[in-house]
Order: structure tokens, then sequence, then C-alpha cells
């Protein structure tokens, strides 16, 4: 008989040990850092950033659950007896570089689902770890900020929208064009460094959209503040208006447009066709 498990209950347990296993390094992080290599990611893997996949591997461990690992850190990782039965995508800390610099926003992204494919995620978690609010998400059952459930934002006027960008790359000149017209038309651009929290800003109305049309970005960033969007009701989509999905790699890179409602969706998707024609 396959066990049930309560996903969202463990998905709780291992960010608070995440945060308890960060805690010590945050005071830490102002004297060297040892090299620890690149990770799964293809960036280089902090002991934080460690320290937090541990956390989220201990808890799982505890549980006595098999399960397939997907981790910017450590890459894809088999875990017990049956560990194709569940599949967990995380990246351990988003916004490593805000931690870095001392700027209270970065999260703890996990998600599980039964296959290594984006449409099959069921149950997801992403924890503003300096400001202790978890996002959490379960298939058919809505989006939930600490408990509250949330629901998107209704504007539809991109000049009163506030907009997520992320024009971090060294193909600027290739990807800024295609969201000229979008800059001009708004009056608030915003770019955090940690894009599963900034995900969950479109599903809770904090922001209104969030596009990152670079190819840069990786699955294991977006895999959680996927099902959180779509269970708020906010839309998330290929930068054509596609349905996302992809496969849940550490190596797969994503590009998408979220937003809120669909009159505002819409509304970004033009004009980032006209800029091509
Ligand atoms: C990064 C953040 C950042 C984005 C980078 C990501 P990381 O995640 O989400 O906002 O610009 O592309 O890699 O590396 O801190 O997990
Ligand atoms: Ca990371």
């Amino acid at each position: 008989m396959v066990k049930q498990i309560n996903w969202q209950q463990i998905l709780i347990q291992c960010k608070n040990n995440i945060q308890k296993q960060i805690a010590p390094l945050l005071k830490t992080l102002n004297q060297p850092q040892p090299n620890l290599g690149i990770g799964a990611g293809g960036d280089p893997i902090k002991q934080i950033d460690l320290a937090a996949e541990e956390a989220i591997v201990k808890t799982l461990k505890e549980h006595k659950i098999s399960f397939t690992l997907i981790s910017e850190e450590s890459g894809e990782k088999k875990y017990g007896e049956t560990p194709n039965e569940n599949f967990v995508t995380a990246d351990p800390i988003d916004g490593t570089t805000n931690i870095d610099r001392g700027i209270p926003f970065y999260a703890t992204s996990i998600a599980v689902s039964t296959k290594p494919i984006l449409n099959t995620i069921h149950t997801a978690l992403v924890t503003d770890l300096p400001h202790d609010i978890t996002y959490i998400a379960q298939k058919g059952k809505g989006a939930y900020r600490n408990y509250q459930k949330i629901a998107p934002s209704e504007n539809t006027s991109l000049e009163k929208a506030v907009i997520g960008m992320d024009l971090n790359t060294y193909r600027v000149k290739e990807i800024a064009p295609k969201l000229s017209s979008i800059i001009q038309k708004t009056n608030h651009i915003r770019h955090l460094g940690a894009n599963a929290l900034e995900l969950c800003y479109v599903a809770d109305g904090t922001i209104d959209a969030f596009l990152d049309i670079r190819g840069k970005l990786r699955a294991t960033d977006t895999a959680a503040a996927w099902l959180i969007i779509q269970e708020a009701g906010a839309k998330i989509t290929t930068p054509e208006g596609k349905p996302l999905n992809i496969k849940l790699d550490p190596k797969q890179k994503v590009t998408f447009i979220a937003s809120a409602n669909p009159k505002i969706h819409k509304l970004i998707l033009n004009f980032l066709r006209r800029e091509k024609e």
C-alpha cells in the first residue's frame, strides 16, 4: 500500500529546519567562505545553500520518505527504496546574493510532484526566510500566505501596475528592447533579487506581474511558485502565451510571463508580440 504523506506539514518542517540550520551561518557571512565548487545549476555553491539543502534531505529522511531530489545545488539524487514515487524540486536558497549583501529578501522554494514534470506538482512551499512568511499551495485547494487564502490583484491598468522584470543577463541588449514598450507604459518597474518570491508577490496581489524572458532562470527556482500562482488564480505562461510545461531538471531553463489576471496578462503579451513584429 502506498504510504499517505502529509506533504504540507512536511514542507513546513523542512522550512523550519532550514531556518534553524542557516541561523548560525547568517552570523558568519562577513568572514571568508570556503570554496565548495560549482552547483548543478551552474553557480558557485555557498555554505548556506548546502546547509539549507541538507535540512530538506534530513527532514524527508526522518519521515522515511523515498524521493528523488532535484536541486540547484546537488543536482539529481535518489533517496530510499522507491525514489521515483516522489520528486522534490528545490532551490534551497533563492536570493543568495541578497543574503551575501545583507538584503533581507531571500527564500526557500520546494515543490513536490509525482513525475519530474512541472504540471505534476501537487504541493508547493515558498518561504520568505527573513520575514518568516510562508506561501503554500496544494493542487485544487487554493494558495495561502501564512494560512490566509490569497488572491491576485484585479488591477488592469499598466500605468498603475507594479511590474517586476529580471534583466539580469549579459544578453540585456537583446532582451531589453522586447520589454521597452512595457517599461515606457508603466511607472513602477521592480526587481528584488529572488524570483521565486517575486512570483509569489504576483500570487498574493503585492505586484501585478513578473516577467523573466532571459532564458537564464532555472526550473528549480520556478517550480513551487508555479503552483502557488495557479492556485491563487493568477496566470503564468510562456512569453508566447502558451501553457508552461517544462522538465524538472537542475539544468532546465525557463522563460515566463506571470500576471495577476487575464486582462493585464493579455496586455503584456500584446506588447511583447508588437515588439517582435
Ligand atoms: C537567483 C535569483 C535572482 C535571479 C537569478 C537567480 P539564486 O537565484 O532568483 O533574482 O536574477 O537568475 O539565479 O541563484 O539566488 O538561487
Ligand atoms: Ca539558489
